[in-house]
């Protein structure tokens, strides 16, 4: 008796001393992964949420940031995030596929968005909510979407004729969509870790790679492409994800701050996105050494028409009515953006 008299002694102190303000204040750590420069859309998005946490948690939450695949590559940041050896995540959407969710692949039909603004109302969205809820049995939650704008293709050729893609060797994020599209354009598509993706061009493992500008340039790969072609094909939609079981372990006047942390920071990626991607292409054409192709209406009429086929191919994978809503949402924002 006297035994289990003291051990709950014991215990309560033990509670007294968790909660008390020594330990209330004890500092959390975020360790946000990433596979990109800091100096693009996402790092320095990164970045500033990292500030914006720190302030409005009063330092309790020290955000970590490991750029440019220095902890994880592809795949393996995701089971990084899984197993809860990192926090927070924010790649591209297109990555998914090997966690057995291939809905978010939707977005890497080719041409499917005409805008940002239509991705915005997409992903903003009801639609953009039911595609997170599909990682939640993975132990994963979404927080945010930011995007990294239009995706160019860049090769030692030059790409203007989709004759001109035949047997190119073509490296692509691990999505079914993405290699499925450059299959129809004659090209063999490679799924790489994007880490890899400077030296595979440099070698010749791959003879080419479609990616934004901003990534482009500043993973130096006008370095080691001769030819960039401005397509305007896809879009690079990013998710912001946390350990599921971590994030919903905080505190909840912790996770409140950070949530409004991770909405500003998610204002400020949106409106520096487009203009890093200008700016980088500014940088690649004065490196001279990268000729840079502007599609013209016929010839990007030709790609498209090449390109259609790949909707019908995963009509059944990823659901009719999904490309459809988004279909909806897009024709809806290009009818307000043609009113402005
Ligand atoms: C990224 O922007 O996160 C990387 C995209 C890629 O793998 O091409």
């Amino acid at each position: 008796m006297f035994t289990i008299r003291r051990l709950a002694v014991v215990l309560v102190l033990m509670w007294g001393a968790a909660v008390a303000p020594g330990a209330a204040a004890q500092t959390i750590t975020i360790k946000f992964s990433h596979v990109v420069a800091p100096d693009t859309p996402k790092g320095k998005a990164a970045e500033k949420f990292r500030q914006l946490a720190e302030v409005a948690t009063k330092g309790r939450v020290k955000v970590e940031i490991y750029p440019n695949s220095q902890l994880y590559r592809d795949g393996d940041e995701l089971e990084a995030l899984q197993r809860g050896a990192v926090h927070m995540l924010a790649p591209s959407v297109s990555k998914f596929g090997p966690l057995g969710v291939r809905d978010f692949e939707v977005f890497d039909l080719p041409y499917l968005f005409p805008s940002a603004e239509a991705v915005y109302r997409v992903i903003d969205g009801e639609i953009g909510q039911r595609l997170f809820a599909k990682l939640e049995p993975r132990g994963i939650k979404g927080l945010a979407y930011w995007d990294n704008g239009f995706k160019q293709i860049s090769a030692n050729r030059p790409l203007r004729k989709v004759a001109d893609f035949r047997a190119a060797k073509v490296r692509v994020q691990s999505s079914k969509v993405l290699s499925a599209t450059f299959r129809k354009l004659g090209a063999i598509p490679q799924v790489m870790a994007f880490s890899e993706v400077y030296t595979a061009l440099q070698q010749g493992v791959v003879d080419g790679q479609e990616n934004s500008t901003s990534n482009f340039y500043t993973q130096k790969m006008h370095e080691v492409q001769k030819h960039l072609t401005l397509s305007d094909h896809g879009f690079l939609v990013y998710a912001v994800i946390v350990n599921r079981k971590f994030w919903e372990g905080l505190p909840a006047d912790l996770r409140k701050a950070l949530e409004g942390a991770m909405q500003e920071a998610t204002r400020y990626e949106r409106a520096i996105a487009a203009k890093e991607n200008t700016d980088a292409l500014a940088l690649v054409r004065a490196a001279g050494t990268t000729q840079v192709h502007q599609l013209t209406p016929a010839e990007r009429a030709e790609w498209r028409a090449a390109l259609l086929p790949v909707y019908a191919e995963f009509e059944s994978t990823i659901g009719r009515d999904l490309i459809q809503a988004i279909g909806a949402v897009t024709a809806a924002a290009e009818q307000g953006r043609a009113k402005k």
